[in-house]
């Protein structure tokens, strides 16, 4: 089945589908975009720089604001400690978190099992499974010698077959994994960069537009709103670009 053209695309608007990568470690910065995005866009995402730097206390601070939460900590561990620190995560009340699906299906399953503890409240669990920023050399290097799309697509139906709602990828994985993955699994796609923006340390990028039109869930914007200048003007304008379709 190939679902790219027909997916689910609820009733979110294009904008509501962005979640901002507030990668910071300082909470006074982390505040003034989070207030500056209010309204503009989907939800806010809190990755290891921040929750290193800030902790549960500077989460609880960002999620006071209201908007939702991708709680991105890629949680690569054994299966109980994965399962206790996705337990420990629900007091955060995120609207999504994340696991490494590298960590295998034992790993996801215990993690799907936690989030349930939520009740109606459950946060997507998503897998993580090629970081956007690794080319066919950057895996060769760590002993896996096939093609991205080919690790990519084993690791997501492992994560579908362990209970997880979907997986971080790249946006030209979209297709494919949809074929792959049904139209129900979220695709939540990072190494988005508009026309105007520098690519910095991405490899592969597409742009805001190409990613909804391909068919992601939601789509994960870092430096090109929060190293502009003026943060809320560049998630408008994005916004504007994605509702020109
Ligand atoms: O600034 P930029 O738009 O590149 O930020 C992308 C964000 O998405 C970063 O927080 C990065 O950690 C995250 N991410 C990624 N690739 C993945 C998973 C997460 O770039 N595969």
């Amino acid at each position: 089945m190939n679902s790219s053209i027909n997916i689910t695309k609820g009733n979110l608007k294009p904008s509501e589908r962005i979640f901002v990568a507030l990668d910071t470690p300082d909470i006074d910065r982390a505040l003034s975009l989070a207030q500056s995005l209010k309204g503009l866009v989907g939800g806010l995402k809190l990755g290891k720089e921040f929750f290193t730097s800030c902790g549960p206390e500077g989460a609880k601070r960002i999620t006071a604001l209201g908007m939702p939460i991708f709680l991105d900590l890629k949680y690569h561990d054994i299966p109980n400690t994965v399962a206790g620190a996705v337990r420990s995560a629900l007091g955060l009340n995120p609207f999504m978190l994340n696991v490494h699906a590298s960590g295998g299906r034992a790993m996801m399953e215990a993690a799907a099992k936690a989030a349930d503890e939520a009740g109606p409240n459950r946060p997507l669990v998503i897998a993580v499974t090629v970081l956007t920023s690794m080319n066919k050399n950057d895996l060769a290097e760590v002993g896996i010698n096939v093609e991205p799309i080919e690790h990519v697509m084993r690791l997501a139906r492992l994560a579908k077959e362990s209970g997880l709602d979907g997986v971080v990828c790249s946006a030209k994985e979209v297709v494919a994994l949809r074929g792959n993955v049904g139209p129900d699994f979220k695709l939540v796609v990072p190494g988005i960069r508009p026309d105007w923006a520098s690519k910095d340390d991405q490899k592969r990028v597409v742009t805001p537009s190409d990613a909804i039109d391909l068919g992601a869930d939601y789509l994960v914007i870092g430096r090109p709103i929060t190293a502009s200048d003026n943060p809320g003007e560049a998630a408008r304008r994005i916004a504007g670009e994605l509702s020109d379709e």
